[in-house]
């Protein structure tokens, strides 16, 4: 047993407009005051960056971080659409995650581009949670292992820390798909990472390492049983209180 704290993460991805997202919101942050017993886990929730603001309001005080689904690397200037790591500082984030596949797909995101964001993630007070993952592709080559660990040598910038990053794998084949990885490639993944943490960092024993791809509250507490799986990274299942408070209270 580690004595990292585990971190269960709701991305809400491109979800819910206000009403929602509030109740939602409002919804997470009644389980846990209503809890007889505070999970052992920090909690995170990802909305979209229509609703962080008004999601921060929600959670108040209660003990639930809010973050962005991404930044921008530059501080300020000439970027339509974009927002600023500090800006999501400013109403109140704690966290962003960066490097999302979606993101590397959809935007072509390189881990180049990711390093940066996660250089102005940390310039702006934030904690960066940067994901990782092959694709199935990838996998049936054989060289899941390789990709992952070469993402993480670019995408990781040397100012990293377990306190300003948490490393996010996400195989990209079991995001949204009800495809949930084997334990014995989570485990197998998660190993190396951790072996490639210590090697580049000196807290590297420290830092969180997230599953993410089809956590759902049934398989929740077999992943978080995992050596080197420090919390979960949650997508479809976060959108429903019951299911993501399903998988907070998987956190033993
Ligand atoms: O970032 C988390 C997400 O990619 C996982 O999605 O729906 O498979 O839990 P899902």
């Amino acid at each position: 047993m580690s004595d990292r704290r585990p971190l269960i993460a709701g991305n809400w991805k491109m979800n819910c407009l206000r009403d929602d997202g509030l109740a939602l919101a409002s919804g997470l942050a009644s389980k846990l005051s209503g809890a007889s017993e505070r999970p052992e886990c920090d909690i995170l929730l990802c909305p979209p960056a229509t609703l962080l603001a008004d999601v921060v309001g929600v959670l108040g005080h209660c003990d639930i971080h809010a973050g962005g689904q991404d930044c921008h690397f530059d501080k300020s200037g000439a970027h339509t659409g974009d927002i600023a790591a500090s800006m999501l500082a400013d109403i109140g984030a704690s966290h962003v995650i960066l490097g999302h596949s979606e993101r590397r797909a959809d935007h072509g995101e390189s881990s180049t581009i990711i390093r940066q964001k996660t250089i102005a993630a940390h310039n702006a007070g934030l904690t960066a949670v940067v994901c990782v993952g092959e694709t199935e592709q990838e996998r049936d080559l054989g060289a899941a292992i390789a990709v992952v660990c070469g993402q993480m040598d670019v995408s990781l910038p040397e100012d990293a820390t377990a306190e300003n990053t948490v490393i996010a794998y996400e195989p990209v084949w079991a995001i949204g798909t009800g495809r949930t990885a084997a334990v014995a490639d989570v485990e197998e993944m998660h190993a190396a990472i951790r072996r490639k943490l210590k090697e580049r960092f000196a807290d590297g024993d420290a830092f969180r390492i997230l599953y993410g791809g089809s956590v759902k509250p049934s398989n929740a507490a077999e992943l978080l049983a995992v050596e080197n799986v420090d919390g979960a990274l949650v997508g479809g299942a976060s959108l429903k209180v019951e299911d993501f408070w399903g998988i907070v209270s998987a956190c033993k």
